[in-house]
């Protein structure tokens, strides 16, 4: 029955707040991914609830579920498709079981092998739909949930050397539009604030114990109290110039600690991925560290770099190499996180 000569994944994403679908040729090639963000659901109340969450997930997941398969020209599962693969962690609770019950459903009535994929592996992934990575390579994985400096000895291993103690850099960037009076998430606002601002306010870069880890909360707090001061004596401020000096901050703070990790661990390439990973000021900043150090960089697209299906897709077709398959009675894991080296 397996006459296969490519191998197509359909991947579901539902971790946070996208519903998605994919269907993804090789772990390569993209024939189709279907995002549906609840981004205005949740807005007024400046973050995700994570109950709005899961009952837009309910709704939406067989409607991205068809769109994909029908975008895609799959119409018989079973003899077109190699696997399904789901998010099963990290994530809010109620949300991943949409998309993990979606995809174990699928994989069972279809008689198709189930995998399970790391939402954060899935973001560093997105990378392949650029190029092939070589390696060893480090992993640079900044989102709304996490920050990660991941060391990737070989293809489909991932080793924490270093994490946020405290924000996550995405989040730092919302908890910042907050001040600011942006609407939630506020990365992308901020960054295009920035961008007709000057980064004149020294706002803090925190200095962790472990050489590799982060810190996002002393930055926010400093950026509150510019704002709080400014606006109790009265004295008028430029919000770009603090949209400025803060991204500057974060950037500075992801570079140097990704600098000190190519010194140390001496990867062959470097991958950035993550929500995050669309700040432009950072991919500038990556690029430069790459020709620095001659070591090639292999961003996420801009449009890949936000949760989507196709990035899981991306992921599940490393462990569909190796025959990592996942039973039917599997779990969601919503603190799912990758080891310490
Ligand atoms: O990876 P993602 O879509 O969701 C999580 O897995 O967390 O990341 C979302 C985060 C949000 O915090 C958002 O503000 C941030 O990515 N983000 C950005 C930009 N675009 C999205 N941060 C900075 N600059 C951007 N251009
Ligand atoms: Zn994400």
């Amino acid at each position: 029955m397996n006459e296969k000569t490519d191998d197509i994944i359909l991947a579901f994403e539902s971790s946070a707040d996208e519903t998605s679908a994919a269907v993804v040729k090789n772990g390569n090639t993209i024939l189709s991914n279907v995002v549906a963000t609840q981004i205005a659901s949740h807005q007024r109340f400046g973050g995700i609830v994570p109950e709005v969450a899961s009952r837009h997930h309910l709704e939406w997941i067989n409607r991205v579920t068809e769109e994909a398969l029908t975008k895609a020209g799959i119409n018989d599962p079973e003899r077109q498709l190699s696997a399904v693969a789901a998010t099963y962690g990290p994530g809010l609770v109620g949300s991943l079981l949409v998309g993990l019950m979606a995809g174990k459903t699928f994989a069972m009535v279809h008689h198709l092998p189930f995998i399970a994929v790391n939402h954060l592996a899935g973001h560093i992934s997105a990378a392949n739909f650029v190029k092939a990575t070589v390696y060893p390579a480090l992993a640079i994985m900044v989102s709304g949930g996490h920050t990660e400096l991941l060391w990737m000895e070989k293809e489909n291993t991932f080793q924490i050397i270093g994490t946020t103690l405290d924000d996550a850099a995405g989040e730092a960037f919302d908890k910042v539009g907050r001040i600011l009076g942006l609407k939630y998430p506020a990365g992308k606002e901020i960054q295009e604030m920035a961008g007709h601002g000057k980064a004149l306010i020294k706002f803090p870069i925190a200095h962790t114990e472990d050489d590799f880890d982060f810190s996002f909360s002393g930055l926010k707090s400093s950026v509150l109290n510019y704002v709080h001061h400014h606006e109790q004596v009265s004295e008028e401020f430029n919000r770009n110039d603090v949209a400025a000096s803060f991204q500057k901050a974060v950037v500075e703070a992801i570079t140097e600690k990704s600098r000190l990790a190519i010194e140390k661990f001496q990867p062959k390439q470097l991958l950035l991925g993550g929500g995050v990973a669309a700040n432009l000021a950072l991919r500038t900043a990556f690029e430069n560290l790459s020709k620095e150090y001659k070591i090639e960089l292999t961003e996420a697209p801009i449009k890949l770099s936000g949760d989507n299906a196709a990035m899981i897709g991306a992921a599940a077709y490393l462990n569909y190499k190796q025959r990592l398959f996942a039973p039917l009675d599997l779990n969601v894991d919503p603190s799912l996180n990758f080891a310490r080296m």
